[in-house]
Order: structure tokens, then sequence, then C-alpha cells
């Protein structure tokens, strides 16, 4: 249950509204607690038409998820950060745009968060190209693929999200789309049944997922313009992007409330955008200046530490330090000792914990560094290092 509604200093009503169905399906974070904001960044568990309707209702519901877009970069100039991706990227669209070509097929991956849909908006915008935006959990049956790929223009854009979690038999169909340009659709069933083999014009599949284990080696494979990851950002660069978000949201906060932000937001612009609108709506009702102190109570308040480590992200390291001895052990008993799904720690706690050294993945599993004791005001024991070899 990746939706939880754990309520840090909410009230309850509130939360049970914004319960299961009214979740949000990512980003805006108007009215929910911090722990639900972070775990809602993966939705794993969520079929398709729940997600659609949830995304729907949200929209309509949430003045904040319109402000979400706004903040968004629309172009390479503004966009900050994931300099690499952005050259090769760049690369890849403009040689295919001499040859009067579709660029092809990209592959985005990385933890939530760090901009893999904003990227596909970027390079659909630049290619002037229409964009088509799905999910792989909202592609339920062969034929709502077929629809999709059908339904598509010369040069059109189709971005997948979560594209991991498509089925088997969709992924079928979808190679030849990627390698021939070809939708094949089987008609009849037993020993009469025929393929039509149905041209489609050409197309760039862009495709985001948060679990690249996930993908088979086939689907990878097709993604023929590249494979990217995309990295945490630099706090230099997150500083920016908040910079850039105040003053589009008309916010005024000085440097040293930009860096304290900066330093909490784990490294990724969309809660360092959510931190910010935070600290904004406490600095307003309490009349006061946006500054590095204000925003330390605000976020203070929200119970995320100077390094950005949520409730959750502590409770994980005490667990593993208290309960399994600082480890090694799986996921799965670490999300068992949590109440938590292995989903939501391995794509959302876990890379955080790991970039910032607290916790390091062995053959045998995850265990806890010096760091993480230091960081809980605990003892490391002397075999700390040992373990993790
Ligand atoms: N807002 C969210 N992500 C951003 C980025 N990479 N650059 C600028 N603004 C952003």
């Amino acid at each position: 249950m990746l939706y939880r509604t754990t309520p840090t200093f909410q009230s309850g009503p509130r939360l049970k509204r914004r319960g299961k169905e009214k979740a949000p399906h990512k980003g805006g974070a108007l009215g929910i607690s911090y722990h639900t904001y972070i775990n809602m960044s993966s939705n794993a568990q969520k079929t398709g038409r729940e997600e659609e309707e949830t995304h729907k209702k949200v929209e309509e519901e949430r003045p904040d998820t319109f402000l979400d877009h706004t903040l968004r970069p629309a172009s390479w100039d503004e966009y900050i950060g994931q300099e690499n991706i952005k050259n090769n990227i760049h690369i890849l669209i403009s040689a295919a745009r001499e040859r009067a070509a579709p660029p092809e097929h990209i592959l985005f991956y990385g933890p939530p968060g760090l901009g893999k849909t904003t990227l596909a908006h970027i390079i659909a915008r630049e290619q002037g190209a229409q964009l088509r935006t799905t999910s792989g959990p909202a592609i339920e049956r062969v034929g709502d693929l077929a629809a999709l790929l059908s339904n598509l223009g010369g040069g059109d854009i189709l971005f997948i999200d979560e594209i991991h979690r498509l089925g088997r038999a969709i992924e079928e169909v979808l190679y030849p789309a990627m390698e021939s340009g070809v939708l094949n659709i089987i008609i009849g069933k037993g020993p009469s049944a025929r393929t039509l083999e149905l041209p489609l014009p050409p197309f760039t599949l862009i495709a985001a997922t948060t679990r690249i284990a996930d993908l088979s080696s086939p689907l990878r494979s097709r993604f023929s313009g590249g494979v990217f990851r995309l990295e945490f950002y630099s706090e230099d660069d997150i500083a920016k992007i908040v910079e850039r978000s105040a003053k589009i949201l008309g916010v005024k906060v000085d440097k040293s409330g930009v860096r304290e932000i900066a330093k909490r937001s784990r490294a990724t612009p969309r809660t360092a955008n959510y931190l910010l609108k935070r600290a904004r709506d406490y600095a307003q009702l309490k009349r006061t200046p946006l500054t590095g102190e204000s925003v330390k109570v605000a976020l203070g308040m929200l119970e995320v530490d100077e390094l950005g480590l949520t409730p959750l992200d502590r409770k994980l390291l005490e667990v593993l330090i208290e309960r399994f001895n600082g480890g090694p052990t799986g996921v799965n008993a670490l999300a068992a000792a949590l109440a938590e799904e292995p989903a939501t720690i391995s794509e959302v706690h876990e890379p955080f914990l790991l970039q910032l050294g607290l916790i390091e993945r062995t053959p045998r599993g995850r265990v806890a560094t010096r760091l993480a004791y230091e960081h809980l005001g605990k003892e490391p024991p002397s075999d700390v290092t040992q373990k993790l070899l």
C-alpha cells in the first residue's frame, strides 16, 4: 500500500477524505503529510483505471497541481542540471532533425522527482511534436496500446511513464512497433488466426521508470536512442531551482533560506519545490520573512531534518541498526519491520540513503554505515566497516 496517509501534523478527517481513492498521482502536495508526499511519488500498487480516475479527480481538486506545472521548466535553457543527459539528448535530436527523421526511442530511469517527465515535455516542445502521455498501468489490454499507436500522427512522441508496469503481452505488441514501425494485430483464434500488419507513422517512444531492473532485456534493448539514468542534483543546482521557483511563485526568500531548503531537499527538484511551498505557507501565516531561520522552523515542523531525512528514513536506519544489528538484511525484512511496501523502501527511501552514504548494499543485504550511527547519535560498533566488505 503505497498511498498510506500517515498523519504527521494533519488533522484526521481531512486525511480520511484524502485517503486511498483520492491520493494524488504525483507532485502537488497540498493538504497531505510529508510522509504521504514522499510515498506517493511511487505508485506501483494502483491499477491503471484507479490511477486515471485518481489523476483526473486530483487535477480538478488541487490548485497546487497547476502550480507544479508552472514550475516545470519548458525549455533546455530553463532546465537546470543533468548536463550529461541534456548534451546527449541535444545531439540525438539535432542530428535526427537534420535527417528529417524522428529521434530514436529513449528511456529515462532513476528515482522519482528528478525530472524524467519534464525531459519528455521539453523534447516534444523542442521538436515541435505532439506529445501523447500515458503510463504502464493505464495500458491494461493489448487493445489499449493498439488504440494509442494507431492514433499517432507522423513525428508524434508517445510518453509512457512507469513502463516497468506494462504487461508482457502488451510488450510483445510494442516491440515491432518500436523496431519496424508496424502494429501486429492477431485476428481470430486457433489454426485460422491471422496476423494483420498495420504500418504506423514514424514516432518516438519516450519511456520512464523508477525500476530499470524490472524491465525485460528485450524491451530495454529497443530504446535505440539511449537509456539515460537521471542523477541526484547538486546542492548548488537545487538552490538555483529554488530561486527560479520562488520567482515564479512570487515568493521572497533570502540566500540562507534558499540554502536551507536546498540542503533538505533530498537532492530532488520535486521535493525542493514542495518544501519551498510549505515554508512559504508558514512564513505567510506567521507574517515573517522567508530566511534561513524561518525555513528551519517550518521544515522542522514537517520533521524533515538537516540532511533531508523524513521520519520514515530515520526509522529505517533505526530498525536496521537496532533490530537487525546494523545488517546485512534484505529489503523485504526491512519493509516488514517498518510495515511498508518493499517497493516504497527500495524506490523512494533507499536511493537517497545510499546517495548520502548512510546505508550500503552488499551481496547479503543492506548495511548501516558509520555515518548512519553518527546521524542517529549512536555509537558505531567496532565491526561496522567489516560488514561493508
Ligand atoms: N523544476 C523542477 N526541475 C527543474 C529543473 N531541472 N530545472 C529547473 N527547474 C526545475
